[in-house]
């Protein structure tokens, strides 16, 4: 997982045109470090504290509320193709979710979202009060190892998948391209492991 936290934050960097010299790992290299570049979670809001709209009376952090926004969108627009039987439709992966919530068990969806969130927030800067304890994506998308993913993803899947987050920011009002181009990278960035067909 830390392994591709870094890579995903590194790509991330890269994406929006900067070189980062902490990527290179060469701590001696003399060329200048140049001013910080904001986080993909300051970004999308950071740590500043707003009314969570899902429970009332409670707090968030902007930077994770953008994300479970978007997650919670995306879920949405998987879980709707399917139900309408869209073509390619990724409804093999997703069977034992949506089992679930065709009869009325939205337990684990949350749970999903919940871990959706925290790995996205604890991965892209906002580690300090985020913190991911799911599965690594490799175990989370084999079968073998994850009977809640129903079939291997393909590539085709993948990109796919990668629409649907594409989407589902729009939906939330995320429309700055060199934005979307940095969470595009970080997603491209676990294509390797979670594509396992
Ligand atoms: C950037 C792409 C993706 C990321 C970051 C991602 C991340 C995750 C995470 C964090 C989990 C939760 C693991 C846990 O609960 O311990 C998960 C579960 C899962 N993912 Fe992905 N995933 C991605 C792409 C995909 C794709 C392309 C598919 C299928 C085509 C897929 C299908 C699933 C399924 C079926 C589960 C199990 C859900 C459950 O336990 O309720 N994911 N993924």
């Amino acid at each position: 997982m830390k392994k591709f936290s870094k890579f995903a934050l590194c790509a991330m960097t890269i994406g929006a045109g900067v070189f980062a010299v902490s990527c290179d790992g060469d701590a001696d290299s003399p060329t200048p470090v140049p001013p910080a570049e904001l986080t993909l979670y300051e970004k999308l809001g950071g740590t500043t504290k707003v009314a969570d709209p899902n429970n009332p009376g409670q707090m968030i952090e902007q930077g994770r509320l953008s994300y479970r926004s978007v997650v919670d969108s995306t879920i949405t627009l998987i879980v709707a193709d399917i139900v309408a039987g869209s073509n390619g439709n990724l409804g093999a992966h997703f069977a034992p979710i949506v089992g679930e919530v065709s009869n009325g068990n939205a337990t684990n969806v949350a749970v999903l979202s919940k871990n959706l969130t925290d790995f996205f927030s604890a991965n892209t800067g906002g580690g300090d009060t985020n913190t991911y304890s799911g599965l690594g994506m490799v175990e989370a998308h084999d079968p073998a190892q994850n009977p809640r993913m129903g079939t291997k993803a393909n590539d085709a899947d993948y990109t796919k998948f990668i629409g649907y987050v594409g989407a589902a920011a729009g939906l939330n009002g995320v429309t700055d391209q060199a934005l979307i181009g940095d969470v595009v990278a970080v997603l491209e960035s676990l294509r390797d492991p979670i594509v396992q067909e």
